[in-house]
């Protein structure tokens, strides 16, 4: 069973392909491979409330994805971060930062673009408000499917791996299927992902991308997959209620 959605299945877009499996399995293929996550959701993007960007923050300022996502390590879920982690740097940032320099133009008189920003008022509006900003959800299994990040990433698998230079992306896209044959794939080969936790964060996007592209990649995966004899699960029950 566990061959269900075989691998070559991934590789099936040519219509010539498809026309070689004929007739009726040719219609309900197709049907199958473009509603198949990879079609639909790749690319997804919706317009955030507020124009925060993980190239400034996670990129630029290098902030750790934990310092937001805080419960990512120890929970089944992630957790998007609440308005007043923000509000630890966006209300003192003019006094400890070196802001200031930019929020007070060089007579004292004007408020920098920083001040005058639209989206950091919704920020402080918010903050103020107690009302929490409503992000748009972008990566979301279905009810059907358990996912827990907390296994993954103490097994040594990246967020790089499931949603790849998210510290080079002005706004969030869904960069990565996330569905059954995207889990399997690499249920079936963990190797090509794992990462030596003591040697590299798994929060260290850049770094973890270089490791993972790098020709020794798979013979260290092997070793570290053996060394804590990981057995990534491949029977229905263990991804399905
Ligand atoms: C300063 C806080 C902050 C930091 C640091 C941060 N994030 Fe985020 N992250 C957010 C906020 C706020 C959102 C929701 C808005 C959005 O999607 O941009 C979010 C959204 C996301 C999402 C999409 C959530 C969904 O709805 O599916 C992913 C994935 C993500 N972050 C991963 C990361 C990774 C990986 C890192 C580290 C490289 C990181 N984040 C660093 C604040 C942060
Ligand atoms: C560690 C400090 C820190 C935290 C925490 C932080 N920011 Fe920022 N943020 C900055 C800095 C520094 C900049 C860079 C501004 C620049 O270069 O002009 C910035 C820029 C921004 C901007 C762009 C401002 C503009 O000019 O329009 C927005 C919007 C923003 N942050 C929203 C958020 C939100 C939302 C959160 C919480 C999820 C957050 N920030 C958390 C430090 C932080
Ligand atoms: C093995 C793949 C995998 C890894 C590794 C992974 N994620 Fe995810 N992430 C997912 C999937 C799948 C979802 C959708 C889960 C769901 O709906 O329950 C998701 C959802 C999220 C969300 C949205 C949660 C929400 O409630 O809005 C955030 C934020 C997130 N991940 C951040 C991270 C961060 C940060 C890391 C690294 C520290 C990381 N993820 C590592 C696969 C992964
Ligand atoms: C990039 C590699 C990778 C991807 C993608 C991936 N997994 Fe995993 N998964 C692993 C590894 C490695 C383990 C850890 C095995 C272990 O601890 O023995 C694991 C373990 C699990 C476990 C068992 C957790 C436990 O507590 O024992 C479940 C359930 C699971 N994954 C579900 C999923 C689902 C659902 C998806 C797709 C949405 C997915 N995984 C995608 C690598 C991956
Ligand atoms: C490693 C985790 C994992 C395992 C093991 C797994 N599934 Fe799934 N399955 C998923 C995910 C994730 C989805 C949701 C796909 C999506 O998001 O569209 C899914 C979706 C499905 C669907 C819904 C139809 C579809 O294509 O969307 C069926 C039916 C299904 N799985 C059956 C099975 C059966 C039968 C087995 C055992 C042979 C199995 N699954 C094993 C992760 C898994």
């Amino acid at each position: 069973m566990s061959h269900l959605f075989p691998k070559w299945m991934n590789h099936l877009p040519t219509a010539g392909a498809l026309a070689a499996v004929g007739g009726l399995t040719f219609v309900s293929v197709a049907g199958w491979y473009y509603l198949t996550p990879d079609f639909w959701r790749v690319g997804y993007q919706p317009k955030q409330p507020v124009a925060f960007s993980h190239q400034i923050h996670a990129g630029q300022l290098g902030m750790d994805c934990r310092y937001c996502h805080t419960h990512v390590e120890e929970s089944y879920h992630a957790n998007v971060p609440a308005t007043s982690t923000c509000m630890n740097c966006h209300t003192v940032v003019n006094q400890t930062t070196g802001y200031l320099k930019k929020a007070v133009s060089a007579d004292g008189a004007s408020p920098s673009a920083h001040w005058v920003s639209k989206d950091l008022a919704l920020v402080r509006e918010s903050y103020d408000g107690g009302r929490p900003i409503e992000w748009r959800r972008i990566h979301k299994a279905p009810d059907y499917v358990h996912f827990p990040h907390s296994a993954h990433l103490k097994a040594g698998i990246s967020c790089y791996s499931c949603h790849s230079r998210i510290d080079e992306m002005p706004v969030v896209y869904h960069a990565k299927g996330l569905g059954m044959g995207w889990c399997l794939d690499c249920h079936r080969q963990p190797e090509k992902h794992l990462i030596d936790t003591s040697q590299i964060r798994v929060t260290d996007l850049r770094v973890v991308e270089q490791q993972l592209k790098s020709p020794t990649q798979i013979e260290s995966g092997k070793a570290l997959k053996e060394k804590a004899g990981l057995l990534p699960p491949q029977h229905c029950g263990a991804c399905h209620y």
